[in-house]
């Protein structure tokens, strides 16, 4: 095995790609406790809401009120999901720390999310990055289906480079590599990261594994073995891509930090705490989110 990091950032991704997905309306009250519960767990950074469309997006329509009445801690990095310049000025009017903007490698599943060309994404995702940056903010740009596409089927890493590229030289400050509906295993992403990190710092790179076949925690070992210390993830394990066919929820932080700490990296999060905020929000979501810490967990109490 090669040498894996001492220490890994982890961002919470759960209130806005975990609930983005959820067909029961969370209130805007149950939300800014859940993420005030979050923000005090250790984790560095979470990203709260989603300035989409509301039509798009109903579960998150509430992000300004949310942004606005959270608690911010000041060890926490908040930031929210951002299309457009519409998006921008209410993500800024809302106080994020950073932005995140997104698109896809794959044409098909860049105009159903998105309802526009790659082509014509990239001039408004350079105008949003810029404005953001000249605002001071810190910019990460998703980049969805680097492994495969529910409609185009398979990606290759020569599809993913000159995005990044384009993205890297527009301004954004990290890329977060996206497997949108889970179905990479260790090889693939072995060979993209033998690409990409070639070519870019490994700090600015960051796996965001959805775990639709269970192999996430695999890919993550993968990424670790390559000195990936950035990682999404999701409380509980909730979410799924509304735009991806079949897309299950991201990997549970509960999950990745059974692995991290049972392996002695360090990420500053207490799992007592993640527990909390699982136990919470699946008890407003009344259901039982798939981490299989949680339920070992919650199995023991
Ligand atoms: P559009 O209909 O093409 O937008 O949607 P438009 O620019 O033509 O504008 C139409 C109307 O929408 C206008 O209003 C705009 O003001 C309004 P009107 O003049 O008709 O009254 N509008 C907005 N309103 C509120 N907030 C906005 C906004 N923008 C325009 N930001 C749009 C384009 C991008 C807005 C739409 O397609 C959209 O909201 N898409 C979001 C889809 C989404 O959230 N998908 C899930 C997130 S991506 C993901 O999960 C993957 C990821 O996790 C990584 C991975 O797993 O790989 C990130
Ligand atoms: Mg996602």
């Amino acid at each position: 095995m090669k040498s894996l990091p001492k220490w890994v950032r982890i961002k919470e991704v759960g209130p806005r790609d975990g609930l983005q997905n959820e067909k029961q309306w969370v209130s805007t009250e149950d939300k800014v406790n859940w993420i005030n519960l979050l923000s005090e767990s250790g984790v560095r950074e979470i990203e709260f809401s989603s300035f989409v469309h509301p039509k798009w997006v109903p579960s998150l329509k509430d992000a300004l009120e949310v942004g606005k009445r959270i608690n911010r801690n000041p060890d926490v990095h908040y930031s929210a999901l951002v299309p457009n310049q519409k998006g921008l000025e209410l993500a800024l009017e809302a106080g994020v720390d950073g932005i995140s903007v997104f698109m896809s490698v794959s044409e098909t599943h860049n105009k159903l999310n998105i309802n526009k060309t790659i082509d014509k994404t990239f001039p408004v995702l350079k105008d949003v990055i810029q404005d953001a940056k000249s605002a001071g903010k810190h910019v990460a740009c998703y980049v969805s289906t680097v492994f495969e596409c529910p409609y185009e089927g398979k990606i290759t890493p020569a599809q993913v480079i000159p995005i990044c590229d384009k993205l890297f030289e527009y301004g954004v400050d990290d890329i977060s590599l996206g497997d949108t509906i889970g179905t990479a295993v260790p090889l693939q992403v072995k060979a993209l990261l033998e690409e990409v990190l070639v070519r870019y710092p490994k700090d600015k790179m960051i796996m965001h594994f959805h775990d639709t076949r269970g192999m996430a925690i695999a890919n993550i070992l993968t990424s670790l073995e390559y000195g990936i210390t950035r990682l999404d993830s999701s409380v509980g394990g909730l979410g799924g891509c509304p735009y991806a066919k079949g897309a299950a929820g991201n990997v549970a932080t509960n999950d990745v930090l059974y692995l991290l700490h049972g392996m002695g990296i360090y990420t500053g999060i207490d799992e007592a705490k993640i527990q909390e905020a699982s136990l919470y929000i699946q008890e407003k979501l009344g259901k039982s989110l798939p981490s299989k810490s949680l339920a070992y967990l919650q199995a023991m109490a």
